[in-house]
């Protein structure tokens, strides 16, 4: 894919359009070519993208976008695209880190399916979760939820879902930092049936979410406020499947968060992933495993916990990785104790 996204910047380069500017036009031109409900967010992405200056090459450009639409009429590249195009911005210190398509749809593939189940990505970055999740629910009726603090994120998750147009999917999108108190988001306290996430690891938190316990407990880091905010927006029962650092898995300063945790969950599934997972989409070694964690409550069943020792996840660990198109994830989940352990069908 990469050799292509340099054809289409050199082409770019050519008629006078670099970077942000190239990625504004592809995405406004999706929302076009693709005739997508607008709303005010895609409206001022459509008045951004006209405000370009295009050297008088206005006929070229359109032919040059239209091409690359044509090609990918359910938007699956577009975030790669924006990774392409935003390289500098997507590296600061906000952790961009983009889940690998293949890791994000063994996640999806972890939820159990249930007719019109709320399903909530409050660090939806690129969209690349609920795309696979919209793509699992196929014509079963579903509430899609996605939240970003970029705005240009959500504008992008709002195109990728609703390239779809699935009429029996509801999408709702927000733009608000999910570690603040007063934020609409909590509007679905106790509501959500599935939080999938990649939430940035291990941030630091300015505005505190009063109700943490863990960060009552000492924990102030921003993945101990992830989990609390997961168990606030769940319903007795649902479910929390995320990557979280390995580090709150396996260091010893983490083992009172990992109690108080088990007070409150049901721990259904710890990963371990090799490292390398981001170094494609992130350039990054960070080690990260994926959690399922189920609410207690009232008459929600104690599930079995599933233990995974990851070693390949489909993809190039490393640039002499000669064992990349193996994916131990996907063939797990293919073993019927693990299906029935996690509760899918
Ligand atoms: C690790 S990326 C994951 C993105 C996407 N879910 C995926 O898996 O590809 C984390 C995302 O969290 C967003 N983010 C960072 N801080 C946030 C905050 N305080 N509230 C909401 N989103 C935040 C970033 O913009 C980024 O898109």
């Amino acid at each position: 894919m990469k050799d292509e996204f340099k054809e289409i910047e050199k082409r770019f380069r050519e008629l006078g359009i670099e970077g942000d500017d190239v990625f504004t036009l592809i995405s406004s031109k999706y929302v076009q070519f693709l005739n997508l409900d607008l709303s005010e967010r895609l409206n001022s992405l459509i008045e951004k993208a006209n405000n370009i200056n295009l050297n008088g090459s206005k006929s070229k450009i359109e032919e040059l976008l239209e091409g690359i639409v044509k090609n990918d009429k359910n938007g699956k590249h577009l975030p790669a695209l924006y990774q392409f195009f935003h390289s500098k911005r997507f590296r600061d210190n906000t952790g961009k880190f983009f889940t690998p398509r293949n890791v994000a749809k063994s996640m999806v593939e972890m939820l159990p399916l249930k007719k019109n189940a709320i399903i909530f990505d409050p660090t939806c970055g690129a969209g690349t979760f609920l795309f696979e999740t919209a793509k699992k629910w196929d014509d079963l009726g579903c509430t899609l939820l996605a939240n970003d603090i970029d705005n240009y994120l959500v504008t992008l998750t709002e195109i990728i879902l609703k390239i779809q147009k699935n009429k029996k999917h509801k999408l709702k999108f927000f733009n608000e930092n999910i570690y603040a108190s007063d934020i609409s988001i909590k509007d679905y306290n106790n509501k959500v049936d599935y939080i999938l996430a990649n939430p940035p690891f291990s941030l630091k938190i300015e505005n505190f979410n009063p109700n943490s316990k863990l960060l009552k407990n000492g924990y102030k880091n921003s993945d101990a406020l992830f989990i609390d905010l997961a168990k606030e927006l769940l319903k007795e029962g649902g479910k929390l499947v995320c990557l979280l650092p390995h580090s709150i898995i396996s260091n010893k300063e983490f083992l009172d968060l990992r109690k108080i945790v088990e007070e409150d969950w049901h721990i259904n599934a710890i990963m371990v992933l090799p490292e390398g997972v981001f170094q494609a989409t992130a350039n990054t070694t960070t080690r990260a495993d994926i959690i399922i964690l189920k609410k207690k409550g009232k008459g929600v069943a104690v599930s079995k916990t599933v233990f995974g020792n990851i070693s390949s996840v489909g993809q190039a660990l490393n640039s002499r990785d000669a064992l990349f198109s193996k994916d131990d994830l996907s063939e797990m989940l293919k073993k019927q104790e693990v299906r029935k352990a996690l509760e899918i069908n």
